[in-house]
């Protein structure tokens, strides 16, 4: 990640430097925050934002499950309000193709309570560039993490909430230590759910498979324009249980996520998925995502949100 000048904090633009929260915040003991990751990308027609919409749509609801309100300093903040401030982030500074908003609970307190302590919002715009690493289109090495991924009786698992991705960060340090890049989490049923950052998707006998919201999965935005995207070049795509034998007999296998977009993999815990290649169908979806978020493809322009 590259740092950029200027960081969106409570309506005013400060200098990254100055973006600071208190030891004893909520957020920083308890995890009581709600945050997205968002991609700006070069477009013919300058700068766009991927999918913003549905983003800060994501954003407001996470705040209502976990009743963070949205007043902030005094001043409620709106969809539109919450829109231009991540426009206005872009805009303060450059090469950024990484956008994360977050609204947390930044009062100071010791005790958990979490009604009427205050809130901030942040909105921090970086460069990230490949987030699985310069090599990531020729395939990820994966393992199936010994941690679960945490069911919706643990928490709003459909939402990005900051204190459930301890659970992300153990199954990624462990995918680390195996030398793997990502690590795929099963759910309380033994189920694949998804990669710490990533949703996951198997081609197998000439379909694509996915898992749905019923297995504690997060509902991801590429997700959801993979599944569109593929329906509309013509492959079917069914959201099912899928197991972990079915993952690691899969033809194919690869991620989607904002970071990671969509990322092939080749290995799951020392077996080669199909001919340990980067697969032909993932290639077709991977190339057909890029021209979309590039501007390329007019069908889908309304994905985008022009920065100027
Ligand atoms: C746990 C988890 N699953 C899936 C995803 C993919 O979601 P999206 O495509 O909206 O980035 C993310 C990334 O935000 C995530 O954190």
């Amino acid at each position: 990640m590259e740092k950029t000048d200027k960081i969106w904090l409570n309506g005013s633009m400060v200098r990254w430097e100055d973006a600071r929260v208190h030891v004893l915040s909520h957020a920083m003991n308890y995890g009581t925050g709600v945050f997205e990751g968002i991609r700006v990308y070069e477009t013919p027609k300058g700068p766009a934002v991927f999918r913003l919409k549905d983003h800060v749509k994501r954003l407001m609801d996470g705040c209502k499950v976990m009743s963070i309100s949205l007043n902030i300093e005094g001043r409620q903040y709106g969809f539109d309000d919450i829109m231009d401030a991540i426009k206005e982030t872009i805009r303060a500074n450059e090469r950024v193709d990484y956008v994360k908003p977050c609204v947390y609970l930044s009062g100071e307190e010791v005790g958990l309570n979490p009604v009427k302590v205050p809130t901030s919002m942040a909105i921090t715009a970086v460069h990230m560039g490949n987030y699985l690493g310069k090599d990531a289109s020729k395939g990820a090495k994966l393992i199936i993490s010994s941690w679960q991924r945490p069911d919706n009786l643990c928490g709003p698992a459909g939402a990005k909430v900051n204190g459930s991705y301890v659970t992300s960060t153990l199954a990624k340090r462990e995918a680390i230590q195996h030398g793997a890049s990502e690590a795929v989490m099963l759910n309380s049923r033994g189920n694949v759910a998804e990669c710490t950052g990533e949703n996951i998707f198997i081609y197998k006998r000439g379909k694509l498979y996915t898992p749905g919201p019923s297995n504690s999965i997060l509902e991801g935005i590429t997700r959801n324009s993979v599944i569109e995207v593929a329906s509309d070049m013509g492959y079917e795509v069914v959201e099912a249980d899928i197991c972990r034998t079915e993952l690691l007999t899969a033809d194919e296998v690869f991620m989607t996520g904002t970071a990671a977009e969509i990322a092939p993999v080749t290995c799951i815990d020392e077996r080669a998925i199909g001919d340990g290649k980067v697969g032909e169908v993932s290639e077709r979806i991977h190339a057909r995502f890029h021209d979309i978020v590039t501007g390329k493809v007019p069908e889908y322009d309304s994905w985008l949100d022009y920065v100027n």
